[in-house]
C-alpha cells in the first residue's frame, strides 16, 4: 500500500525564526502513520535539518545540470548536501515565471533521480483549460512529458495542482479531484505496469485547509496533499496531517 505523504511548500517564504515550528511538527507528529516532507527556500535547508533531524525535507527546483556555469541555480546534489532528500519540480510557479516547460521539468527530475532524490513532480491545468474541457488532456500531457522513466514508487510523487486552486481558497470538487486522479491512475499504470504505476503516490495541491483536509484525502488515489499557505502555520499544517493520518 502506498504511504500517505503530507508535504509542506514553503515558497519563497520564512527565515531561520520560522524553524521552531518544526519542532512542534516533530512533536506532534513524530511517529506518524503518514510521512511528512517539508519544503523550505533552499537558505534554510541545513539549518532546518539541524532544527528537526527527524523531518525529511526537500528543495523547491533543481538545476538539470550537476555543475557549473549557472549563476543563481542549485544542482540536485547540493541540495542532498544541504539536508534534502526530496525536491519539488515544475510547480506551476515555476512553469509560469520561469517558463518551464515539461521537457525541462523531465530532465531536472532525471537529474533528481540521479542525485538520489525523490523528485515530487508537479502538473496540472489552467482554468481556461478546465473551461475548455481539457483538463485530462493537459494533466496527461504534463504527466508523461515530466515523469522520467526511471520514476518508482520511492523515486517519485507526482502532485496534481489545478493553477487555480493555488493560492486562492478555490478547491475542485471531490468528483473533479477522483476524475483527476484516477485518470492519472490509471496513465501511470499504462506507462509504468502495475506494480510501479500503483506504487507512485499522487498528491492534491491547491488551498488545501484544515476546513478541507479530511474530504479531500477520502477522495480516491488522493495519497496526500502538497500544501503551500497552510504549511507556514503549525495552527494550521497540523490539523491537515493529523488528517491524512486518520484517513
Ligand atoms: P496553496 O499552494 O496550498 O497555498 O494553495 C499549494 C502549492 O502551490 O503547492
Amino acid at each position: 500500500m502506498r504511504r500517505k505523504l503530507a508535504a509542506g511548500n514553503w515558497k519563497m517564504n520564512g527565515t531561520a525564526a520560522n524553524l521552531a515550528g518544526l519542532s512542534a511538527l516533530t512533536e506532534a507528529h513524530g511517529n506518524a502513520s503518514a510521512d511528512l516532507l517539508i519544503c523550505p527556500p533552499a537558505t534554510l535547508l541545513s539549518r532546518a535539518a539541524d532544527a528537526a533531524p527527524t523531518i525529511p525535507l526537500g528543495g523547491q527546483d533543481c538545476h538539470a545540470n550537476t555543475a557549473g556555469a549557472h549563476t543563481g541555480d542549485l544542482s540536485a546534489a547540493m541540495l542532498k548536501d544541504a539536508g534534502a532528500s526530496a525536491v519539488i519540480l515544475g510547480h506551476s510557479e515555476r512553469r509560469t515565471d520561469h517558463g518551464e516547460q515539461d521537457a525541462a521539468v523531465r530532465a531536472k527530475a532525471d537529474a533528481a533521480l540521479d542525485a538520489g532524490l525523490t523528485a515530487v513532480i508537479c502538473i496540472g491545468e489552467t482554468l481556461e483549460q478546465r473551461e475548455a474541457g481539457d483538463t485530462l488532456k493537459v494533466a496527461g500531457n504534463q504527466l508523461s512529458g515530466s515523469t522520467p522513466d526511471g520514476a518508482t514508487g520511492a523515486n517519485t510523487v507526482v502532485a496534481y495542482e489545478p493553477v487555480w486552486a493555488i493560492g486562492t481558497g478555490k478547491v475542485p470538487t471531490l468528483d473533479q479531484i477522483a476524475e483527476v486522479h484516477n485518470f492519472l491512475r490509471a496513465e501511470l499504470v499504462a506507462r509504468f505496469g502495475a506494480v510501479t504505476g500503483n506504487a507512485i503516490r499522487l498528491l492534491y495541491g491547491g488551498s488545501v485547509k484544515p476546513g478541507n483536509a479530511a474530504e479531500i484525502f477520502a477522495v480516491s488515489n488522493v495519497d496526500g496533499a502538497l500544501v503551500g499557505g497552510a504549511s507556514l502555520k503549525v495552527a494550521d499544517f497540523s490539523p491537515i496531517i493529523a488528517a491524512l493520518e486518520q484517513a
